[in-house]
């Protein structure tokens, strides 16, 4: 058996959707500048092309964040291993994730960044998973709200493998015809 990428979100799907998630946020915040900081590693694609479908001046910056325990997502243990560079005080935050799944890692940033007395504080998600969802968080901006299937590509990985594929794919267990070749890994 092997993992196959099967296209489950276009290039071009995306494209459409980030361009019109970029125009709601410019007429949201008519005065900038927004900080726009993205969760480290899986939305830096996301944060590429949004920040630039967005007209409203903004802040580039990003975090890491990594979950402990044996079932990553819904711990609880969550650490900062890449914190911001700059002040967020007074100023406009925009929190820019790849997905939403249990909710766990999203509460945690949240709840440090109000700790830091932003003007305000809002998520953009291009994608969501409500039916995973372990703790409630409001989202103001999403670009898909998807099934219950793991999916890679724009950034999102499985075992850091995938993250440069342009479409969003699902990961489907396939049994390979022999001497067929696949660019798959098993
Ligand atoms: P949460 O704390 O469970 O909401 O975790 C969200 C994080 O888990 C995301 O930022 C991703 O890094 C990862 N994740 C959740 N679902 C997927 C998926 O379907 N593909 C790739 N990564 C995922
Ligand atoms: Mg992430």
């Amino acid at each position: 058996m092997a993992l196959v990428p099967h296209v489950f979100l276009t290039a071009e799907q995306i494209q459409k959707r980030v361009r019109a998630m970029g125009e709601q946020i410019s007429a949201d915040y008519p005065e900038g500048p927004i900080y726009l900081i993205a969760v480290l590693k899986g939305a830096f694609i996301f944060m590429a092309d949004l920040s630039r479908a967005i007209k409203t001046p903004s802040r580039i910056e990003f975090m890491g964040i990594s979950s402990y325990g044996k079932d990553k997502t819904s711990s609880g243990q969550v650490k900062v291993t890449k914190d911001l560079d700059v002040s967020i005080e007074n100023h406009h935050v925009l929190v820019v994730e790849d997905i939403i799944d249990s909710g766990v890692t999203l509460t945690y940033l949240i709840n440090l960044l109000q700790q830091r007395h932003p003007k305000s504080i809002r998520v953009a998600t291009l994608l969501d998973k409500p039916d995973r969802r372990l703790r409630p968080v409001e989202v103001s901006y999403t670009g898909f709200k998807i099934p219950d299937e793991f999916v890679v590509g724009y950034g999102l990985d499985f075992a850091e493998d995938y993250r440069n594929l342009g479409d969003i794919c699902v990961l489907a267990e396939e049994q390979i015809p022999v001497g067929h070749s696949t660019p798959a890994i098993s």
